[in-house]
């Protein structure tokens, strides 16, 4: 009942045939970025603390070639998003030319212009396998793959850091399409390793692999398939009551924050919402590292219990979930032989991330379909690479 996944192969065979089609000719190049899910670390990479996410096996390909002259011409095959889905880029001007400018060619205008490096005039398909705005990051997907395939169309030497392509496509993001959003999805999609999850400093903007791959242990995620509208503006609101926080501490982010500060912030008689943000942030930069050390020793229980208690926290005091989400986690933690079950991503609806031992998952997905209102999707995912530059 869980989604069967397309390989990168069969997603690049897909666009290829588009690619076809379209131009007349055999794409070049192909590459891809993944979509990520974060396991735990919410809403703490841009308070400078640790974010815990994997990359996923769901994928954003982006096959092409370069072309003589200045114009870009670029196809999303993905259909949950605005229109025109063929638009044309002056990638010197670093502008879209098309009357219509629709909004998911400004991801694509922002790696472009945010690049390091000379873009090249090309053509280009996209593909995804990543679902939309579910909260699995298909937007970092997207930034990242393209980054991958300017990397791929100018060849090597590349001597770019992955940490400054994950910053340029972070940039992207911001001016291009008005999030204000921290650096984890774009980190993770740029760097992500296969069979390990990875623990990010987002202060230091440093990492570590953590082997993750138990034939015991499955990672499933729950698409809600809700998206409640408060996203946009509730995201920067919180961004500026976490730094409203860490300004009354005289801090520089409140990565720097104790559970003491905590205390201090009420008997100021701060903002009771400041205060609850402030708590959910401490207490969850604490958790991911503490649960960073648990899957070091293999110890999926605690790392399960962990998961519950962020959930618990995002929703008490950061105040991010919704019903649905609730629900799913609930409906999820009623199963023997679930460890732990949460909220990931930013929130307002998207998906939840489940560990469950693998004799549980159908009872899981059971329990799930007859029980939440809506028509969930599950995706069964292990921890995958990060982008890459594919053979052809
Ligand atoms: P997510 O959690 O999936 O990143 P966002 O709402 O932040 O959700 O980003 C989704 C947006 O990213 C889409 O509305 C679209 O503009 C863009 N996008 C993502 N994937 C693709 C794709 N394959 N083709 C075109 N645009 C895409
Ligand atoms: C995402 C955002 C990330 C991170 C996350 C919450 O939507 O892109 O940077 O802040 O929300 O943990």
């Amino acid at each position: 009942m869980a989604v069967n996944i397309p390989s990168v192969e069969k997603l690049v065979e897909q666009a290829q045939d588009i690619y076809k089609n379209e131009f007349n000719n055999k794409a070049e190049v192909a590459v891809f970025g993944p979509g990520r899910v974060n396991l735990i670390g919410e809403h703490t990479d841009y308070n400078e603390g640790f974010v815990l996410p994997m990359a996923l096996p769901l994928v954003t390909v982006v096959v092409g070639s370069k072309i003589p002259g200045s114009t870009a011409t670029i196809v999303t095959t993905n259909q949950d998003v605005d229109y025109p889905h063929i638009v044309q880029i002056d990638v010197v001007k670093k502008r879209i030319t098309n009357e219509k400018q629709p909004k998911w060619a400004q991801y694509v205008l922002g790696v472009i212009a945010n690049y390091i490096g000379s873009t090249p005039a090309f053509h280009a398909v996209i593909i995804s396998s990543v679902p939309t705005g579910g909260g699995l990051s298909s937007s970092a997907a997207l930034e990242v793959s393209m980054y991958t395939f300017l990397d791929a169309l100018n060849g090597p030497p590349n001597t770019v850091m992955p940490t400054d392509k994950a910053l340029a496509c972070q940039k992207a993001e911001h001016d291009y399409a008005g999030m204000p959003c921290g650096i984890m999805d774009q980190f993770i999609s740029m760097m992500g390793k296969k069979d390990n999850a990875l623990l990010i400093d987002c202060r230091t903007c440093t990492s570590t692999l953590i082997p993750f791959k138990s034939p015991d242990i499955v990672i499933l995620i729950t698409n809600s398939n809700v998206k409640h509208e408060l996203t946009g503006s509730e995201y920067p609101t919180r961004r500026k009551q976490c730094q409203t926080a860490a300004s009354l501490l005289n801090k520089i982010s409140l990565r720097d924050a104790t559970y003491n500060d905590i205390e201090y912030l009420t008997s100021l008689n701060a903002d009771e919402d400041v205060v609850k943000r402030a708590r959910h942030v401490v207490g969850e930069i604490d958790r991911t590292a503490r649960a960073a050390e648990a899957l070091k020793n293999k110890d999926f229980k605690k790392f399960g219990k962990l998961m519950v208690e962020s959930h618990i926290s995002l929703k008490n005091d950061f105040e991010v979930s919704c019903p649905e989400i609730d629900c799913l986690v609930e409906l999820a933690l009623q199963v023997p032989g679930v460890l732990g079950s949460r909220l990931t991503g930013g929130g307002f609806g998207g998906c939840t991330v489940t560990l469950v031992e693998s004799h549980a998952v159908d009872k899981v997905i059971k329990n799930i379909v007859n029980n939440y209102s809506r028509q969930p999707t599950f995706y069964i995912c292990t921890p995958s690479d990060g982008s890459k530059i594919l053979q052809m």
